[in-house]
């Protein structure tokens, strides 16, 4: 059995698209991971093993690929309840908590996911951490007004920032046109609390902890898929 990091993905990409039932509204969640489950979910439209969804695209990106996939499309406008997201992570702990918006999509990704009956997540094993923050810096999404103010703010709470870099030395900035600051808080200690914090603060539009959003993680890794629930 092959266990490349592509391989896993789409073991996990395929088990998560296995609940998906005809007629379903789905969340399709931006990364490289979720890219896996589109790609299934346009192999079972193209064979008809899957019927009548629509999907709610997390990123314009994921817009464009949904289309060259053939997975027909919808908006939160259209359709504001979504039976089934099914998403990718950078960081996941066993109480389902994840980081997300290491491809930048987190605010429209928590979007999808608060409007979502339930969300999946699709990782490979690689993702799993016993404390977040171990592994990965939390991206914050921030309004361009005033961004630098947020800097020592962000200092304040632990962190150590680093601006997210986008073309030509410019900063990267959001579909929705924000900033990302990634934070490095090495192992938190109180995810809430830290969330908490960052919701209080006026010009942090949002950030990547993912917290009580999440109905289940599909994980695969050398020894096969399995769930956290
Ligand atoms: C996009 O903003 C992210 O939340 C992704 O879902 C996350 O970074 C996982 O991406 P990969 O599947 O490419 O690792």
């Amino acid at each position: 059995m092959t266990t490349s990091i592509d391989s896993l993905k789409r073991q996990a990409a395929e088990a998560a698209v296995g609940l998906i039932q005809p007629g379903m509204v789905v969340g399709l969640g931006a990364g490289s991971t979720a890219l896996k489950a589109i790609e299934c979910i346009g192999e079972r439209l193209a064979d008809g093993r899957l019927t009548g969804i629509v999907g709610v695209p997390c990123s314009g990106q994921v817009a464009t690929d949904a289309q060259r996939l053939g997975v027909p499309l919808t908006s939160l406008d259209e359709h504001p309840a979504i039976d089934l997201t099914i998403d990718g992570a950078d960081e996941v702990d066993p109480q389902l908590r994840v980081i997300k918006g290491g491809g930048g999509a987190l605010l429209w990704e928590k979007i999808v996911a608060q409007a979502s009956r339930q969300e999946v997540i699709i990782v490979d094993e690689g993702k799993l951490s016993d404390r977040l923050g171990t592994t990965w810096a939390l991206p914050v999404e921030v309004i361009p007004f005033g961004w630098r103010t947020q800097l020592e703010f962000l200092a304040g709470l632990g962190a150590t920032v680093t601006v997210r870099p986008g073309r030509e030395n410019a900063p990267f900035r959001t579909d929705s046109g924000n900033l990302i600051l990634d934070c490095n808080f090495g192992p938190m200690a109180d995810p809430e609390a830290l969330a908490a914090a960052l919701n209080s603060r006026a010009g942090i539009v949002e950030h990547g902890l993912f917290i009580g959003l999440v109905s289940a993680v599909v994980v695969a890794g050398k020894q096969g898929v399995w769930w956290l629930e």
